[in-house]
């Protein structure tokens, strides 16, 4: 059994200036962050890995990619200089746009807050922007992409470019259901293939585990998909208080449940991508 997915077989031979055509033979590093729902915890969860790779000594890129959203920069209190606006309107590339997150000792490409006008970007530039994006990934040992809620066009093709998509659910029936649509759509669009689960804000194991179960169920019954549990977030006041002070949470509180549980995702994934890389 192969496991390429539709869009890479109907990307094949394709020519590879083609700015249309999905660039799947990279992105091997890159993991995407998605949700059915908004406001499940992408934007802390994405910054939170990020932050345990770099701790553990990887050379990571977190990428804000809620276009017209800047979720991250104000999560972090960060003033970007420079965002993707300046990239879009083409007054500079990707890699200029890059700022280095010193306490986190990890990069950031920033987002731009109300800018409408970059979550409506034209696929032509969309596929631009994912090419410069995968370009600058070679330079980094993992990219994390935080995308918005739901699967529009960015998400998909953000998405489609990843290794991985980890998608964030939380317990709520709203969450579960759009974390079903998500994966529902996604696969007709051809890139369920990568999509592992991440339950965050999850009361206790018994409770995350039978979140993902309900919406595994859904799956195997309607989809005969299998998205596998890549881990479970605990729900932790020290999340909102992290947030509240911009800082993260492996520096407010390292040794909180929320925290260790990231930072147990962060090994999980360190294992695949290595995997991945040896495959080849
Ligand atoms: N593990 C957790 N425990 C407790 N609260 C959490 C946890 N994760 C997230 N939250 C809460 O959820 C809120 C939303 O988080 P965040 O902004 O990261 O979500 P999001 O999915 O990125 O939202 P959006 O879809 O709007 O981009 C946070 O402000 C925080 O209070
Ligand atoms: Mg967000």
């Amino acid at each position: 059994m192969s496991d390429t997915t539709t869009a890479e077989k109907q990307s094949a031979g394709k020519p590879a200036n083609n700015p249309t055509a999905p660039a799947f033979r990279k992105g091997k590093n890159v993991i995407a962050v998605a949700s059915g729902k908004g406001g499940v915890g992408k934007t802390w969860f994405s910054i939170t890995l990020s932050h345990a790779l770099a701790r553990s000594g990887k050379k990571v890129l977190l990428f804000d990619g809620d276009l017209g959203l800047a979720n991250v920069d104000v999560q972090l209190g960060l003033m970007a200089k420079r965002d993707l606006n300046d990239v879009i309107r083409g007054r500079l590339s990707l890699d200029k746009v890059i700022q280095h997150y010193e306490e986190g000792g990890f990069d950031i490409i920033a987002g731009r807050s109300g800018q409408a006008s970059l979550s409506a970007l034209p696929s032509q530039r969309l596929a631009m922007l994912r090419d410069q994006l995968l370009e600058v990934a070679e330079k980094y040992d993992v990219v994390i992409i935080d995308l918005g809620a739901g699967v529009d066009r960015t998400v998909r093709m953000m998405s489609a470019s990843a290794t991985r998509t980890l998608l964030v659910t939380t317990d709520e029936p709203t969450s579960l259901t759009d974390a079903y649509a998500f994966i529902k759509l996604g696969n007709a669009a051809g890139m369920s293939k990568n999509v592992g689960i991440v339950v965050n804000q999850a009361p206790s194991n018994v409770e995350g585990e039978k979140t993902y179960k309900t919406l595994l169920k859904a799956c195997e019954n309607f989809l005969r998909l299998k998205p596998p549990l890549v881990g479970m977030v605990a729900h932790d006041p020290r999340v909102k208080d992290s947030i509240r002070h911009q800082t993260p949470i492996l520096i407010r509180s390292p040794n909180t449940d929320a925290a260790e549980d990231v930072e147990d995702i962060a090994r999980v994934m360190t294992k695949e991508l290595a995997k991945v890389k040896a495959a080849g």
